[in-house]
């Protein structure tokens, strides 16, 4: 059942909105009043029904069933080869490169708007295309659009349990289970799947990679039907299920003794687990495996390596064109905080660059941003562009663990802009990530990006409305890389608030300003972890510096940061591709916002903006904290044009982050200013 209603926000950017605008109601009435959709395939009656749902309720047109040929003009969608009016287009636009996801949308110049590409799922991704132009009060009368994606796998991951909890999730419960159940009704993930195919997502995993008991099951008959229900729904809408696979399942499901990846019984305990699932989901996507991390079982117990595990995995699914995202967040999690040589940066690298080259062709290994977990700021890791004969899947996390957990306003875009347009020099200037993740870079044949999932079973998804823009902007990213922050900020607030170039404008800078803000009273000059422990809310700068999983900043009454350097330090800096290695190597040349994660310096040290450490990071907090509170102030004078129901759940949210923003500034400062005994030049309250 659907729960809407007009200030809930569950509708998201789907929000189909009356057009009031009568000149704009009326141009599009004329080029929308009449739907022919080609097909009768499922992904085809998912493009029917959302256009039919989009113009009643925008332009109040209705269409009996869009099967009609036409009769005078309107919106013509199917494949090219659907009917022989749009061979001259197929060839204007060249199908043949379209691939099986790209779309056109065409205005002709007798006045049909043509949905067009060679795949079904091409034909619905062109219809959400249009329906986002209607939304946001777009031009449609000389629409010459041609998409490709850039990434072949667009992939949310869920951190779902079985008992409805999810790991790291900030807005309520799981949407797929409860009480280690499947959720029978199925009206929510219908309407899911609608956003995640609007934004072109095509692949979910949605167990948590830590896969504990009840999770191993879901691979087994029992389980399995309703596992395909959710598959069947996904699927109308071009998306594949997939699930995270236990490793040791063989053992605590399948009553063997081993988990060794190249035991026999082994493998033919994963072949037959494979023909079960591929007996009830057909497309079955594939396993996600966290092996070896975190306590997690892998193929270390038996002596096997990484490409021994993955590759057991891949020859079970290959016969039915499976794959396997192979997790490279691999590290030593019982580190002693003495040892200064280990460093926890260097583990993916060190674990998986040996193996590069010894992956089947259906194993992506799938690599973090940074290097350590999800922090505002950490450096790329440097495994991505590092492996040159492996395919890579980049892990993002929409979920904001670290970054104020969907309770702050933290519009991430930007920080994934920065990441995408990052210059590996794996094949000289230019190899950025966002054509390394495409695969290009390589020739390899696969590879993408996938995030961590911020969505729970709150009436709005995200708990904070604003969050809704993250998924939003990593489904847009995971397209097209190249569309900036603006543009996708831009879209999003017109799809999603009533059209109002005041409201515009004040969102605009709320998300775009956002990132920046969090960073500043929270993280200095990328030093991370500085956070409450195993839930990591709110600060704590030496939360995680005595403990054991490799994560501090080794502040003393001197100095702060963690020398990475190959000259003094771990030697962690050698893992990038020269120029980069030498530019992180020398202090000279580091650039100010990642200083701490290259190099421990005394608080005096002078950055290339003119401040010594310890002032920037008494000026940072100060300010950060400001303009939280400043964010507020933002919100409040768009109150009377923005829905009251999401206005006040956003507004309570914000309350909450000025506060909070407080509480990080003044721990922050007051920390090192006790242990530094250095004053801030300003004299502003430090306790
Ligand atoms: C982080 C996170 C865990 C998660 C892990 C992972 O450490 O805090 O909850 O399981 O990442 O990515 O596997």
């Amino acid at each position: 059942m659907k729960q809407w209603n007009a200030e809930s926000g569950y509708d998201c950017w789907l929000e189909y909105r009356t057009i009031d605008d009568n000149q704009l109601r009326e141009t599009y009435s004329k080029y929308c009043s009449r739907v022919e959709v080609i097909g009768e395939t499922a992904l085809v009656e998912s493009a029917r029904k959302e256009l039919q749902l989009a113009l009643g309720t925008m332009l109040g047109l209705t269409f009996q069933d869009g099967r009609v040929p036409l009769e005078g003009t309107g919106i013509v969608a199917g494949t090219f080869d659907s009917s022989p009016q749009f061979a001259s287009l197929a060839t204007e636009y060249n199908i043949a490169d379209l691939g099986d996801e790209g779309y056109i949308v065409h205005s002709s110049d007798n006045g049909n708007i043509y949905l067009l590409a060679a795949t079904d799922k091409g034909v619905l991704y062109a219809t959400f295309h249009l329906i986002g132009l209607l939304q946001q009060g777009g031009n449609i009368e000389k629409l010459n659009v041609r998409e490709i994606p850039s990434n072949g796998l667009r992939m949310i991951n869920h951190w779902d349990n079985m008992d409805g909890s999810i790991e790291r999730g900030y807005a309520g419960n799981s949407i797929f289970f409860r009480d280690n159940r499947m959720i029978a009704e199925t009206g929510r993930l219908r309407d899911y799947a609608r956003l995640l195919a609007s934004g072109a997502i095509n692949a979910v995993s949605i167990n948590n990679v830590n896969v504990h008991r009840e999770e191993s099951k879901l691979i087994t008959e029992p389980i399995l039907p309703d596992v395909a229900r959710v598959a069947n729904i996904f699927r109308d809408y071009g998306i594949r299920l997939y699930l995270s696979a236990n490793f040791a399942g063989p053992m605590e499901i399948g009553g063997l003794e081993t988990a060794d990846p190249l035991h026999p019984d082994v493998c033919a305990w994963w072949k037959d687990t494979a023909e079960r699932i591929y007996r009830w989901i057909p497309d079955f996507g594939g396993f996600v495996v966290k092996a070896d991390s975190e306590f997690r079982p892998g193929p270390f117990t038996y002596g096997r390596n990484h490409a021994d595990g993955a590759n057991m995995f891949a020859d079970a699914l290959k016969p039915f064109g499976g794959e396997v995202i192979w997790r490279c967040f691999v590290y030593d999690c019982l580190q002693d905080w003495r040892d200064r040589i280990t460093d926890r940066a260097r583990a993916a690298y060190d674990h998986f660059m040996p193996l590069d080259g010894q992956f089947r062709d259906n194993v992506l290994l799938q690599i973090k941003n940074g290097p350590m977990d999800f922090q505002v700021r950490e450096p790329i890791s440097p495994l991505l562009g590092g492996l040159t004969l492996t395919n890579q899947v980049m892990e993002l996390q929409i979920a904001q663990e670290y970054t104020g957990q969907q309770r702050h306003l933290c519009y991430l875009v930007p920080q994934w802009r920065e990441v995408l347009e990052f210059d590996t020099y794996a094949k000289g200037q230019g190899s950025t990530i966002s054509e390394l993740t495409s695969g290009r870079m390589f020739g390899r044949t696969r590879g993408g990006i996938a995030a961590v999932s911020n969505i729970g079973d709150d009436l709005n998804w995200t708990g904070h409305d604003f969050a809704q823009a993250n998924f939003y902007g990593f489904a847009r990213l995971a397209w097209n890389p190249h569309l900036s922050s603006e543009q996708i900020a831009r879209e999003w607030i017109r799809r999603t608030f009533a059209h109002d170039a005041e409201a515009e404008r004040v969102i605009l800078g709320m998300l775009l300003d956002s990132y920046s803000i969090y960073e500043a009273y929270t993280a200095p000059l990328g030093v991370g972890w500085m956070v409450n422990p195993s839930h990591h809310y709110g600060p704590s700068v030496d939360g995680y510096e005595y403990s054991k999983w490799g994560t501090y900043h080794f502040a003393d009454c001197e100095g702060i940061g963690v020398d990475r350097t190959a000259s003094t330090g771990t030697g962690y800096t050698r893992q990038y591709h020269s120029p980069m290695s030498d530019l992180y190597e020398s202090l000279e040349s580091c650039p100010d916002e990642l200083l701490l994660f290259f190099h421990h310096v005394p608080y005096t040290h002078v950055l290339k903006s003119g401040k010594t450490v310890i002032q920037h990071i008494y000026d940072s907090h100060f300010e950060g904290a400001d303009r939280a509170a400043e964010l507020l102030e933002s919100w409040n004078s768009v109150e009377r044009k923005v829905d009251s129901g999401k206005h006040n759940r956003v507004r309570e949210r914000l309350v909450h982050q000025a506060e909070h923003a407080q509480e990080w500034r003044d721990q922050i400062n007051t920390y090192f200013y006790r242990k530094s005994g250095i004053a801030d030049a300003q004299g502003r309250p430090i306790y």
